[in-house]
C-alpha cells in the first residue's frame, strides 16, 4: 500500500481543506513545517494562500499524496527559483505526511516522487531544502539520498532559549 501522488491536481476548496488539516496535524503532532505547536488552521491558512499564489503564478509545483480514502495525506511543493543566476535547481518545502501515516516509508515515497517530478523539468539538475535542527529530519533525508552542505547554528527560533540550526540538504539529479 502507498500513496497515490498527483502533481499539480486541481486546487479545489477540498484540497486547500485537505492541506489545511494535514498542516494542521502535522504542525500539532511536533513537525517542523514552519510553525510551532499548537496552532489552528487559522494560523495556517495565510501561509497555505501565499503558497497558492506562487502556485497559481507558475512559480512553484504541488505533489500532493492522497491515501486509500482519498485524504490528503502528504505534500510537497517544488518551487522555482526567481534569481536569474539560480534558476537550475528548485526549492522543496512543506514536506510532510500526516502523523497517522509516518514511519511507513511514505515519506521516501514522497521524495522519490519530487525527484521525479524536479527531473520532468525543464533545466531543473538539483534539488535543495532547509530543515529544522534538533528532530533526525536530515537523517530521513540522508536515507533519500540528500547530502547535508550547510548547516547555520542557531537559524531557528523555535521558543525562548531553543534555537535549531537551519541544516541545508542537497540532492544533485544527475
Ligand atoms: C519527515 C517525514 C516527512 C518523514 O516521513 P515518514 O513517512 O515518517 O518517513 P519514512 O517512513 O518514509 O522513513 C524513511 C526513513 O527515514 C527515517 N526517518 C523518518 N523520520 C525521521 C526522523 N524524524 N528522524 C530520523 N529518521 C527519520 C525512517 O526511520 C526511515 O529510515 P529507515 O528506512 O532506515 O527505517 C514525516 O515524519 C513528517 O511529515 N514529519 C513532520 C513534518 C516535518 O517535520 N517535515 C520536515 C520538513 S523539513
Amino acid at each position: 500500500m502507498t500513496l497515490a501522488f498527483a502533481l499539480d491536481p486541481v486546487v479545489d476548496p477540498a484540497l486547500r481543506d485537505g492541506i489545511l488539516d494535514l498542516w494542521t496535524d502535522v504542525t500539532n503532532a511536533g513537525g517542523a513545517v514552519g510553525f510551532v505547536a499548537p496552532v489552528t488552521r487559522d494560523e495556517i491558512r495565510p501561509e497555505l494562500a501565499k503558497q497558492l499564489v506562487t502556485l497559481a503564478a507558475g512559480d512553484s509545483r504541488l505533489l500532493v499524496g492522497h491515501d486509500a480514502e482519498g485524504r490528503v495525506a502528504a505534500t510537497a511543493f517544488l518551487t522555482f527559483n526567481t534569481h536569474r543566476l539560480r534558476t537550475h535547481w528548485l526549492w522543496v518545502y512543506t514536506v510532510m505526511v500526516h502523523p497517522g501515516h509516518q514511519g511507513k516509508g511514505y515519506g521516501r515515497d514522497l521524495m522519490a516522487a519530487v525527484a521525479d517530478a524536479a527531473r520532468g523539468l525543464d533545466g531543473i539538475e538539483a534539488i535543495r531544502l532547509g530543515c529544522r535542527g534538533g528532530l533526525g529530519l536530515e537523517d530521513f533525508y540522508g536515507s533519500c539520498g540528500y547530502k547535508e552542505v550547510g548547516r547555520v547554528p542557531g537559524a531557528i527560533r523555535v521558543g525562548p532559549g531553543d534555537d535549531r540550526d537551519d541544516i541545508m540538504m542537497l540532492l544533485p539529479l544527475h
